[in-house]
C-alpha cells in the first residue's frame, strides 16, 4: 500500500487562515450537495488539516464555522429532523496512527476495545431509511448531522433498500448511497442524452440525482447499509434488542431484513481480534480497491460491543469509537489537452487523452484511456476540459468525466480522424472501434513485432528495430514473406553480419514449429488473444478444422459469442491466402495435444453436448487440473521460475485447466508466488484455495517440459 503524506496546508496568517476557512466550507458544502467544488478530496484534507494546525497555534482566533469543529454539510431550511445525530468520522491515514488511535480507545474504556468490526468505507453519501412497520416512509439526507433534506421521491430508485422489510418492523436504516461504475457511466449518458451536464464522478452523481426532483428521467443508484436503530415508534422490546447487539450482529440484521450491506460484495465487513488483524484486514481492502465496481476512500473501524461503544461515547462531530482509515486519493482533477490517435497492430484507431501532467497516488498520470469516438461523444469530452481522473492500483488511468461547471467557454471540440492517422487510408466506421481499412497492414511493423513476440513466434532477434529494417528495405511485406527471407537478403542489410543472419535464419526457422496456438495469435485476428487463440486451438486442434468453422462451430469455443463468432470466422477468410503462404512454408498447423471436434451433426457431437462438455473436448481433457480454474500471481520460483505468464498459461492448459486473469467465485486455485498482491488478497477473502509454486510445480511436473 502506498505511504500516506499527512501534510498539511501551511496558513501563514489570520488573514488566510479566514480564506481557508471560506473555501473549505464552500468545498465541503458543494460536497454535501451534489455539486462539484473545484478541490478534489486530497486537497480538501491538506486544506483542513491547515486549518486545523493553525487553529492549534490560535485557539482565540477560531472561526465559528469553521470545518474543524463541526458536522460538515450545512442545513438546509426545512429539514427534517434526525432522532439520533448522524455524525462525521475521525481519519487518521497511516497504520501508526491507527494505532495510537486503538490504544487512546483502550485508555478510555479502561481496556482494549473487545473486537473491532472492519468494513469499507463507500464513497457516496449517507442517508436515513425510516421503515414504518417494514414500509419505506422516508428518504432522508444527513444534512448538518442533526436535520437532513427529505429526499423520499428517490424511493424505488435504489437498488438494495426495499420497499418493504422482511418483518414489519419500525426501524431507521442507515448507510451510503452511491453509484456503482456501471450505474455512474448509464447515468452519465442518460443525463446527457437530455441536454444536460455529465456529473463529475460517481459521488457527485449520487448526490445530485438523489436531490433532483421532477426529471424527465430516472436513473438507479445503490445502497450499502452500515447502520441499524429504533426510532421512537419501534416497540419497547425491539428498541432495547437493537441497543444492545454488537455492530457486526446488527448487520447481520439488516441483511436479513432484506437490506443490502457489503456482505455480498469482495469486501463484506468482518471482524478482528486485534489491532494488528485490523491492519491486516485494511491491506486486503485496499489491495481489493482498484477492482471494486464501487468507488471506496477507506475503511471504517468500529468497536463492535456495544457496551464498548457506549463506554467510548461520542463528541459532538464524531464517535469515539469508530473511525476511518483514508486511503489516497485515487481521483484528481486535471486538464484534457490532447487526444491522439494510435493505429495498432491490428488496425484498430484508438483515442488516447493526453493530459496535464496530475499526481494520482504517487504516480504522475499524463495519459488516460479513452475507448472510441462514440465514447468521446457520449461523455461530451472537450479539448481543454478540466477532468476528473481515476486511477487505482494497477488499473489504467481513466477520465471519468469532465468537470462541467469549470468550463469557461474556450474549451474546443475533439476533432475525430478523417483519413488513417497511420498511413492515410479510409477509415471503417461501421463497428464502435474504428479500423484503418487497410487492416493489420496499416501498421506492419506493430503487426510484425508483435507476432516475432516471446508469447507467439518467439523469434529471437527480430525485434522493433529489425522489423522496421525489413519493411523499410521492402523484403517483408506480410507475415508470410518472414519464411522466404534469404541468407543473401539479410547479409545486404546494415548491421547484419553473418553470424547475426544465421542467428535469424536459424530463430525464423525454429519458429515454423511453434503450436498452432501461437501461430493463430501471431495472425492478429481481432478478439483471439493470447488465451483465446490457445482456446481456439485447442478446440480445434487444426488449422484445418478452424477455417473449416462457421459461425456456429466458433461459437462453441468457450468465450466466444454471437457477436466475436462471425468476424472471428470472417477475418479468417480474409487471411485464406496469408495462411496458405504459410502452410507452404512449413509453418506448423497443428496444436500439440488436441484432437478435433466430431463433425457437426454426428452421434458423437450430440453425447459430447449432452455430456455437458459444450466448450469441446478441451475441457473434458484428463490431466490434474481438468475442470479446475487456474490463476497465477506473483514471481514464479523453482521449476517454474523461467516461465513467463503465457507460458504457465499453456502449461495450466495442457494440464487440462483453464487459465483466467482474474480471481472470481469460479476459481478454483490461484498459484501464488513471491509479490502477490490484490489476487491472493481476493482469493483468501473468498476462501479459494492458494498454492506455492513450487506445491504447483508438482502437481503437473508430468507436463513440464
Ligand atoms: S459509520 C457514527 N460506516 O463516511 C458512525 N460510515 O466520513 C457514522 N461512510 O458520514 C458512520 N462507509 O457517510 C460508517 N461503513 C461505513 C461507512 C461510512 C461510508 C461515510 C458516512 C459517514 C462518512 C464519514
Amino acid at each position: 500500500m502506498a505511504v500516506m503524506t499527512t501534510a498539511a496546508a501551511v496558513i501563514v496568517d489570520g488573514a488566510a487562515y479566514a480564506q481557508a476557512v471560506e473555501d473549505a466550507v464552500k468545498a465541503s458544502a458543494a460536497y454535501y450537495t451534489g455539486g462539484t467544488s473545484g478541490l478534489d478530496d486530497e486537497t480538501y484534507d491538506l486544506l483542513v488539516r491547515g486549518i486545523a494546525a493553525w487553529e492549534a497555534e490560535h485557539p482565540e482566533q477560531v472561526l465559528p464555522g469553521s470545518p474543524t469543529g463541526k458536522v460538515a454539510g450545512g442545513a438546509v431550511e426545512g429539514d427534517v429532523p434526525h432522532t439520533v445525530a448522524m455524525l462525521s468520522l475521525d481519519n487518521v491515514f497511516s497504520a501508526e496512527e491507527f494505532t495510537a488511535w486503538a490504544a487512546s480507545l483502550a485508555r478510555r474504556i479502561g481496556h482494549e476495545a473487545e473486537r473491532f468490526s472492519v468494513e469499507p468505507k463507500l464513497d457516496g453519501l449517507a442517508i436515513a431509511a425510516r421503515y414504518d412497520r417494514g414500509r419505506l416512509t422516508r428518504l432522508i439526507t444527513r444534512g448538518d448531522g442533526t436535520a437532513g433534506e427529505d429526499v423520499s421521491h428517490a424511493i424505488g430508485t435504489v437498488e438494495g433498500l426495499p420497499d418493504e422489510l422482511g418483518e414489519p418492523v419500525t426501524v431507521e436504516v442507515r448507510g451510503e448511497v452511491l453509484m456503482t461504475t456501471a450505474q455512474f457511466e448509464h447515468a452519465n449518458e442518460v443525463r446527457t442524452g437530455h441536454g444536460g451536464q455529465p456529473f463529475a464522478n460517481p459521488r457527485n452523481a449520487a448526490a445530485g440525482t438523489l436531490r433532483a426532483k421532477d426529471r424527465a428521467y430516472t436513473v438507479p443508484m445503490t445502497f450499502f447499509g452500515y447502520g441499524l436503530l429504533p426510532l421512537p415508534d419501534t416497540e419497547a422490546d425491539l428498541a432495547a434488542r437493537l441497543g444492545g447487539l454488537a455492530h457486526s450482529d446488527l448487520m447481520r440484521e439488516a441483511a436479513a431484513l432484506g437490506v443490502n450491506t457489503t456482505a455480498g460484495t469482495a469486501v463484506p465487513g468482518s471482524t478482528a481480534d486485534t489491532a494488528e488483524q485490523v491492519l491486516a484486514r485494511v491491506a486486503e481492502i485496499a489491495a481489493l480497491r482498484a477492482e471494486l465496481p464501487f468507488g471506496i476512500d477507506g475503511i471504517v473501524v468500529k468497536a463492535d460491543l456495544a457496551a464498548d461503544q457506549q463506554a467510548a461515547g461520542s463528541g459532538t462531530r464524531a464517535p469515539r469509537w469508530a473511525i476511518a482509515y483514508k486511503l489516497p486519493a485515487v481521483e484528481k482533477i486535471t486538464r484534457l489537452l490532447e487526444v491522439e490517435w494510435n493505429v495498432g497492430r491490428t488496425g484498430i484507431i484508438a483515442p488516447r487523452a493526453v493530459l496535464a501532467p496530475v499526481e494520482i497516488d504517487g504516480s504522475t498520470i499524463t495519459y488516460a484511456t479513452l475507448h472510441n469516438p462514440a465514447d468521446i461523444t457520449r461523455r461530451d469530452l472537450r479539448l481543454g476540459d478540466h477532468v476528473m481522473v481515476y486511477r487505482a492500483g494497477d488499473v489504467i488511468p481513466r477520465i471519468e468525466a469532465p468537470v462541467a461547471h469549470l468550463r469557461t467557454g474556450d474549451e474546443r471540440p475533439i476533432a475525430f480522424p478523417e483519413v488513417c492517422p497511420h498511413c492515410g487510408s479510409g477509415i471503417d466506421t461501421s463497428e464502435q472501434r474504428w479500423r484503418c481499412e487497410n487492416g493489420r497492414n496499416c501498421h506492419l511493423v506493430a503487426a510484425l513485432s508483435y507476432a516475432a513476440g516471446r508469447d507467439q513466434l518467439d523469434v529471437e532477434g527480430l525485434g522493433h528495430s529489425r522489423v522496421v529494417q525489413l519493411v523499410e528495405a521492402g523484403l517483408v511485406a506480410d507475415l508470410a514473406d518472414l519464411f522466404s527471407l534469404t541468407r543473401d537478403q539479410l547479409l545486404g542489410l546494415e548491421r547484419m553480419g553473418e553470424t547475426s543472419t544465421d542467428n535469424l535464419l536459424a530463430a525464423i526457422a525454429s519458429a515454423k514449429g511453434r503450436p498452432l496456438s501461437r501461430v493463430l495469435c501471431a495472425l492478429g485476428v481481432r478478439g483471439t488473444g493470447r488465451s483465446m487463440s490457445r482456446r481456439i486451438a485447442r478446440h480445434f486442434a487444426t488449422m484445418d478444422t478452424i477455417r473449416a468453422a462457421d459461425a456456429e462451430a466458433m461459437q462453441r469455443v468457450d468465450g466466444i459469442g454471437t457477436e466475436k463468432a462471425p468476424s472471428i470466422v470472417a477475418e479468417l477468410a480474409e487471411l485464406a491466402p496469408l495462411i496458405d503462404r504459410l502452410v507452404a512454408a512449413g509453418v506448423n498447423m497443428t496444436e500439440p495435444g488436441a484432437t478435433p471436434p466430431p463433425p457437426a451433426g454426428s452421434d458423437a457431437e450430440e453425447q459430447a453436448v449432452d455430456a455437458g462438455s459444450a466448450a469441446g473436448p478441451e475441457a473434458a481433457a484428463g490431466g490434474p487440473l481438468a475442470g479446475m480454474t487456474v490463476v497465477v500471481t506473483g514471481a514464479m520460483t523453482g521449476a517454474l521460475e523461467a516461465l513467463s505468464r503465457n507460458q504457465m498459461n499453456e502449461l495450466i492448459e495442457r494440464a487440462g485447466g483453464r487459465s483466467s486473469s482474474s480471481v472470481s467465485k469460479k476459481t478454483t486455485l490461484v498459484v501464488a508466488g513471491e509479490g502477490a498482491g490484490s489476487k491472493r488478497a481476493k482469493a483468501e477473502t473468498l476462501g479459494v484455495r492458494l498454492a506455492a509454486p513450487e506445491e504447483f510445480a508438482a502437481l503437473v511436473a508430468d507436463f513440464l517440459g
